[in-house]
């Protein structure tokens, strides 16, 4: 059984030495790639800037990739072979519409920049979903949680959506612990304690094995 990952954040460049990124540091992607391989599955790891050393396990490839473009098309790549995709990137939304060959230089007292949409890697593969194949997200939300998540599972043709807990000390960007609720699209919902990101991804793999129909 072969699983794609994505994991960490997206650096966007803005000029040779700035770039417009987010807090996310891969722990949790890292952390289910050792769980799938512990299962004897074979994963490729499509990983953001994350300063976590590429996982020892000889079953797990590591592709480092830096913007959400590159992160797509290695993505893109090993869609096609996988039977399990697991979208755990925090990806940039939008990016520098002009990339600066030089270092921009401080001229006025403000400095706007213009933004254009990144690639929905999630959303982009999911159109292209064979039956067999198992898509599971990532929702990060605020507020009416369960239908946003709901909704995101549906838009981006997710078999299971992980929620991730504001809400909770401990859970989520850089903590080593995670609080998280799993919704399907019949609406059945998985609650998990607050415990290590590994034993989260423990559980989240079980979870997601348990309802593949594929032989192992
Ligand atoms: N995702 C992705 N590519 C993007 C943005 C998001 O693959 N360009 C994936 C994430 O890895 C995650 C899921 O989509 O699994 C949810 O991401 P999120 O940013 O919360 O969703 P959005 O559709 O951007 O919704 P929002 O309007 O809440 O930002």
């Amino acid at each position: 059984m072969r699983v794609l990952l994505t994991a960490g954040p997206t650096y966007e460049p803005l000029d040779p030495v700035r770039f417009l990124g987010n807090r996310s540091t891969g722990k949790m992607g890292y952390a289910l790639a050792e769980a799938f391989a512990a299962q004897g599955t074979e994963v490729t790891l499509v990983s953001g800037p994350s300063h976590l050393p590429d996982p020892a396990s000889s079953r797990i490839r590591t592709v480092r990739v830096e913007t959400a473009e590159q992160m797509f098309a290695a993505a893109a790549e090993a869609a096609v072979e996988a039977d399990v995709w697991v979208f755990a990137a925090a990806v940039a939304d939008y990016r520098p519409a002009h990339v600066a060959a030089e270092k921009i230089k401080k001229t006025g007292e403000t400095l706007t920049l213009e933004l254009v949409k990144n690639v929905d890697i999630a959303a982009t593969l999911g159109q292209s979903k064979r039956p067999e194949q198992f898509a599971v997200g990532f929702a990060l939300e605020t507020e009416n949680e369960l239908a946003h998540a709901q909704d995101k599972l549906r838009r981006k043709h997710f078999d299971l959506i992980v929620l991730n807990s504001l809400r909770d000390a401990g859970a989520g960007f850089g903590h080593d612990t995670n609080k998280v609720t799993v919704l399907d699209g019949a609406g059945q919902i998985v609650n998990f304690e607050l415990q290590s990101k590994a034993d989260v991804a423990r559980g989240l793999v079980s979870l997601i094995l348990a309802r593949l129909t594929l032989p192992l």
